[in-house]
């Protein structure tokens, strides 16, 4: 059926219903989700068949014991903290099930044996759906033929490819790709030390002009606090983003916000 008849056909129904049920039914249509499964696109299927294969095979915390700083620093926060994985726990209905089955929990007990509860920090090092297909479909332009370098690939939701070294050895990748992304990469997995010079590092060889680079957070504010002396004025422009992409109700515009794009001067 074509989109005129199965218009025809949907407003045949609605004509069709007991007037005292039309308006039941129209409320149902705009706020249900059973229509969601004819909005997901192929690749979001084949996204979330990837979270699903990974889910299985990870502990559901989804971080390694080698982790030690990104597990101290989740630990240290003034909130109490738990690492969810946005890529491989993007539905919540995925988190209540398991929360309902005791796996995972959304709340904390703030006075041991009572009943009071807090809602417990949510924090992730992996990209949501959301966000990769913000990244993919609206924030980069087509990419054919282009190199792009995650740094820090952890379960690929950016980028499944292998290449396992720090990027303070990878000056030659740096230098030919086309767009670098930089999801959170340091903050959470070095020392301050550490991620000034892993900056500098960044600053010094990715020099293609033209090049893309996206990082979360902006890179202000991912140097703000390091003694580094790289000037960004003279390094990027920022490129702004249209945030405002999706018309869904239930988008984290807060978490989209986070993602900035510059070009290389
Ligand atoms: C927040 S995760 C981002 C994962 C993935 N890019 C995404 O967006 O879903 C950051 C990753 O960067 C890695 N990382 C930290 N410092 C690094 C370095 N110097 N070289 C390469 N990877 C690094 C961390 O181990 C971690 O796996």
């Amino acid at each position: 059926m074509d989109f005129v008849g199965a218009r025809s056909a949907v407003l045949a129904v609605l004509r069709g219903v007991s007037a005292g049920d039309r308006s039941r039914l129209l409320h149902w249509m705009r706020t249900t989700n059973d229509f969601d499964e004819f909005m997901l696109s192929n690749n979001d299927v084949v996204l979330r068949s990837i979270a699903e294969d990974l889910r299985n095979c990870l502990p559901i915390e989804a971080m390694l014991n080698s982790e030690h700083l990104a597990i101290k620093k989740i630990l240290e926060q003034p909130e109490p903290t738990v690492h969810v994985d946005a890529f491989l726990y993007d539905d919540d209905d995925i988190i209540d099930s398991l929360c309902e089955k005791g796996k995972m929990s959304r709340n904390y007990c703030v006075v041991c044996g009572s009943h009071k509860t807090a809602p417990l920090e949510f924090i992730s090092h992996s990209f949501s759906l959301m966000e990769l297909k913000f990244l993919y479909q609206y924030a980069l332009p087509d990419l054919t033929g282009k190199i792009l370098v995650d740094v820090g690939s952890r379960l690929g939701a950016v980028l499944f490819g292998v290449l396992h070294s720090d990027i303070c050895t990878q000056a030659s990748l740096l230098q030919n790709a086309d767009v670098v992304v930089m999801n959170n990469v340091f903050e959470y997995f070095l020392d301050r030390l550490e991620q000034a010079r892993a900056w500098e590092f960044i600053s010094h060889n990715m020099r293609k002009k033209g090049s893309l680079l996206v990082t979360v957070p902006s890179l202000e504010e991912s140097i703000s606090n390091l003694q580094t002396d790289i000037l960004l004025s003279q390094w990027v422009e920022e490129m702004k983003l249209d945030y405002d992409v999706y018309m869904e109700k239930d988008i984290d515009r807060e978490a989209l916000e986070q993602i900035h794009l510059y070009k290389i001067l």
